[in-house]
């Protein structure tokens, strides 16, 4: 449990840049080690005693069960709070949660909107903070996405990821990975959805712009697209339907892919919308790997904001 005093600096994950190369490489290298403990049933109990407070200001399926799942599997606890039942919906500031909930966990995990709200968090916390999930970043995800893509195709560095659709949270983080780890994206958008220049800042080599989705898919190594409509902007539905009609990842564009090329979605997905029931249900797609792979990448980051590096 945590002291009440903590001088040893606190590293938090809230954009996937938050770390460096090496400290990622460890990470999808541990995730390795512990999923295949996972899948020999042999216990990883390194976080025994240890809590877990997850907050969640969006609704989550994925998010909250590997978390969860993945704390009780390394022997610690954890505890979920909502806007809704906790005082975070009736007005109690961020910070004023966060200096409360730090003197009594031992990590937290937040779902919510703005990016300056989990930073707010983090400026207030005693005890590491990770991003499950901002209107700008969904780093656990990306952590997940290139584990998967390891699993299937090995290093990411040098190849090619097609990001189809809107210039979201997915889409933002893919393009900090790129530049962490050495790899490309190609992005398409509608006029509109597309990158804010503000927040990407210099992209160099690593981001490739198309109008044409069939042309952002061509050679790529991975093609992934997310739901037209994130949390938070559901007033923008009918809107962004008409603009996106033509960025729906189909068959064709996975023609114009590389022959070895994945299919991925963070899901949840919408079938005949961003993506067909041809692609996500066929057999270019690891969408249920790159879930699983979830838990996986966030046991070895929890063990690792808590432990540091282990052998
Ligand atoms: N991909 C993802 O974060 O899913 P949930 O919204 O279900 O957590
Ligand atoms: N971009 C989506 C991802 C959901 C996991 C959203 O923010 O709603």
């Amino acid at each position: 449990m945590s002291s009440t005093a903590n001088p040893a600096p606190i590293q938090h994950f809230l954009e996937f840049n938050d770390l460096p190369k090496e400290d990622i490489l460890y990470l999808l290298s541990r995730a390795r080690f512990i999923k295949q403990r996972f899948k020999n049933y042999e216990p990883h109990m390194t976080l025994h005693d240890r809590t877990l407070a997850m907050v969640f200001e969006k609704a989550s399926t994925r998010t909250r069960v590997s978390f969860e799942a993945g704390m009780y599997q390394m022997g610690g606890s954890v505890i979920h709070l909502t806007t809704n039942d906790s005082q975070l919906g009736r007005s109690e500031p961020i910070e004023d949660t966060a200096r409360v909930i730090s003197r009594m966990v031992d990590l937290v995990m937040i779902r919510t909107f703005g990016q300056e709200r989990i930073e707010l968090f983090a400026e207030h916390s005693r005890v590491p903070v990770i991003n499950g999930l901002t209107n700008e970043y969904h780093p656990c995800q990306i952590l997940a996405d290139i584990f998967t893509f390891n699993e299937f195709r090995g290093p990411i560095a040098d190849k090619t990821v097609a990001w189809i659709g809107d210039g979201n949270n997915m889409a933002y983080t893919w393009l900090q990975a790129a530049k962490l780890l050495g790899f490309k994206l190609h992005f398409s958008a509608p006029n509109g959805y597309g990158l804010d220049p503000d927040l990407i800042g210099d992209a160099g080599d690593a981001l490739s712009v198309f109008e044409d989705p069939y042309e952002a898919c061509r050679g790529a190594h991975l093609v992934t697209t997310d739901v037209w409509t994130s949390m938070g902007f559901e007033d923008e539905n009918e809107a962004r339907r008409k603009a996106f009609a033509h960025w729906c990842v189909n068959d064709e564009m996975m023609s114009l892919a590389d022959t070895e090329a994945l299919f991925m979605h963070c899901l949840p997905a919408h079938r005949g919308e961003e993506v067909t029931a041809s692609v996500i249900d066929g057999p270019q797609s690891v969408v249920w790997d790159e879930a699983e792979n979830r838990m996986h990448v966030q046991k070895a980051l929890m063990e690792f904001l808590l432990l540091g590096k282990l052998d």
